[in-house]
């Protein structure tokens, strides 16, 4: 089994523009416990487990909220982050006091997973995917939020973090490929951000029978509405507030949700560099999103 070393640090990033804290190489959220984190593959897999994973502002509030209501069967006055808490902030004691089937969300990268290898294990796993230009621009909004991160720099400034994966959860590319390399795995749905968009209650009834739902129509369109942009924004229970103190002024967690928000932020060289990084990286991968 790997092991990996504690490298606790708190990392300032191109001159104190982001507070990160960084354990083995990944970057995560400074209010994070990195002892937690080194211990999360060794946290016990049970069968019915189910995981939410993503690349942070790719989907998985928006995810937690169609699995929890699938789960409380379309009527629920339960906060998403109790519904489905997330790994990595719950620490150990909580983590462990936990009885399975649990449902939790991550932003691991796959092999920081429990038992570090998703695809052979007796989990479930949802991986939700984003076009990264909407992600980069969707997480700069989230640094300037989170007080922790102490972020003062403008987008181009974050771009050039976002390029070097000095951002809260590293590297997209490297994440997005350990998931998406596993994608046919049995006991993993790897899905986008912008098949929910298109498509929300065909994107419910996939999510509900990857679970072992069979849901009828009138199901499928009670958990549809619910989990609108419109409705989730609106509503506390389906929003994120984690008690992580945020800045004054800043924008709200439940955003914009659309599709393409980059083309207001990225410059013509901006784009046209991502765009060679993104074919230098994943050319050949299969994976592709629409850039246009
Ligand atoms: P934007 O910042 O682009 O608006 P995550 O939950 O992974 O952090 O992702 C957050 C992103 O998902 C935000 O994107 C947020 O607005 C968007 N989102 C949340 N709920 C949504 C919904 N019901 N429909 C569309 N987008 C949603």
């Amino acid at each position: 089994m790997l092991h990996y070393c504690l490298q606790e640090r708190l990392k300032m990033s191109s001159g104190s523009i982001q507070l990160l804290r960084e354990f083995d190489g990944f970057p995560f959220n400074p209010l994070l416990d990195a002892s937690w984190i080194a211990e999360i593959p060794d946290y016990p897999i049970s069968p019915g487990d189910l995981y939410i994973a993503t690349y942070p502002k790719s989907g998985t509030t928006w995810t937690q909220q169609i699995v929890s209501l699938i789960q409380w069967g379309g009527e629920k006055d339960t906060h998403i982050s109790s519904d489905i808490p997330w790994l990595e902030s719950i620490g150990k004691d909580s983590a462990r006091a936990l009885s399975p089937p649990r449902t939790l969300k991550t932003h691991l990268p796959y092999d920081m997973m429990p038992g570090r290898d998703p695809a052979n294990s007796i989990g479930k796993y949802i991986y939700i995917a984003r076009n990264p230009k909407d992600v980069a621009v969707s997480l700069y909004y989230h640094a300037k939020r989170y007080a922790a991160f102490q972020f003062t720099g403008d987008w181009d400034c974050f771009f050039e973090l976002f390029m070097k994966g000095e951002v809260s959860c590293g590297l997209w590319f490297h994440h997005i490929f350990g998931w998406w390399e596993h994608k046919d795995a049995k006991n993993i749905l790897f899905l986008k951000y912008e098949d929910l968009k298109k498509d929300l209650p065909a994107s419910v009834k996939t999510i509900a029978q990857f679970m072992g739902c069979s849901l009828d129509d009138a199901m499928i369109d009670k958990i549809t509405k619910q989990s609108t942009f419109e409705s989730m924004k609106d509503d506390p229970l389906a929003n994120l507030p984690l008690g992580f103190p945020v800045v004054s002024g800043s924008t709200p967690f439940i955003r914009k949700g659309v599709i393409g928000d980059w083309k207001n932020h990225f410059t013509d060289e901006q784009s046209t560099r991502f765009d060679a990084e993104y074919t230098k990286r994943m050319s050949g991968t299969g994976l592709v999103f629409d850039f246009q």
